[in-house]
């Protein structure tokens, strides 16, 4: 199996990957490292901590970055993702804390412990990561691939006109990941917003999948309320942070393109991801099967 270290805000989205990338024997889960982002990162941690006792998975969580490299964040999009992050699902305090140390730590000791191997697969702000890279430059040759959900190449924004929230969240650190030399396959908003999970699907959870099914419904519901009074007529949620796993398990869901992307620092279009002249840094998902994908992750996430 493929070893990965995920990345998350645990988020609603964040929660189903979890669960997609704990039940796909293709993967190797090291270790959850966690980020501020669609919640504290206190709460992040938490989340994932509740989500793998959930699953019954003994995974680590590392604590991260609770700002921006270098901006301050005070808000958090807890319409999206409901009070808790968790869309008001039912849990109690996880059984387990965050392991000691720091997520960028976790990433630069296990990229050197196992090089040329590790998929680092990041759906939050890219904090962590960028924080990783400033430490150790030394490890951008040595990680297999980096699969990240975050920005909008084609496709408009969804936190501005031209912004993603992931990249909108820490420009500077997208900017220092997107600029490294790392290879990065970029799973945004042109292809996970093509990627829907159908209310009905989630209602199945209920009957199929016991109390796990129950939580998970919850949580999923609430967030395609969202989505549907963002987005009228949609029908449910994008599966942003899921498309991103399913990457790293089977790169065919996605058709890509190389592209130089560069990521706006400054301005009013701060945090959009934009396709300028030059040397490709990136595979941009711009394709996916998306019904493919769909019956994949729903054989494997319950
Ligand atoms: C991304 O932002 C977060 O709210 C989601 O978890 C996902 O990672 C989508 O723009
Ligand atoms: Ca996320």
């Amino acid at each position: 199996a493929r070893p990965i270290i995920l990345d998350v805000d645990t988020g609603v989205d964040d929660a189903l990957a979890i669960a997609y990338a704990v039940r796909s024997p293709e993967l190797d889960l090291l270790g959850l490292t966690t980020t501020f982002g669609n919640i504290t990162v206190k709460e992040a941690a938490r989340n994932s901590l509740i989500v793998l006792d959930k699953l019954g998975s003994d995974a680590p969580v590392y604590e991260g970055a609770a700002q921006p490299l270098v901006r301050v964040k005070t808000e958090y999009p807890r319409h999206i993702h409901g009070a808790d992050g968790l869309g008001g699902a039912s849990w109690t305090e996880p059984s387990r804390k965050p392991a000691p140390g720091h997520a960028a730590d976790f990433m630069i000791e296990q990229v050197r412990r196992r090089p040329y191997q590790i998929t680092l697969v990041c759906v939050g702000p890219l904090t962590n990561l960028a924080t990783a890279v400033r430490k150790d430059p030394g490890i951008v040759p040595l990680v297999d691939r980096v699969v990240i959900m975050g920005g909008a190449v084609r496709a408009p924004g969804n936190v501005t006109p031209y912004a993603e929230a992931n990249i909108f969240s820490d420009p500077e650190a997208a900017d220092l990941v997107f600029s490294a030399g790392l290879p990065l396959t970029v799973v945004g908003l042109d292809v996970t917003l093509k990627t829907l999970l159908p209310r009905s699907e989630v209602r199945e959870w209920r009957r199929t999948a016991g109390e796990l099914g129950d939580f998970f419904a919850d949580m999923t519901e609430f967030y395609i309320d969202f989505y549907e009074a963002d987005y009228p007529g949609i029908g449910g949620c994008a599966l942003h942070d899921p498309l991103a796993i399913g990457v790293a398990i089977d790169s065919r869901f996605v058709a890509t393109e190389e592209l130089s992307v560069g990521v706006d620092t400054e301005g009013e279009k701060l945090g959009r991801t934009y396709e300028r002249e030059g040397e490709p840094n990136a595979r941009v998902c711009l394709g996916v099967e998306s019904e493919r994908f769909l019956k994949h992750f729903l054989s494997r996430v319950l």
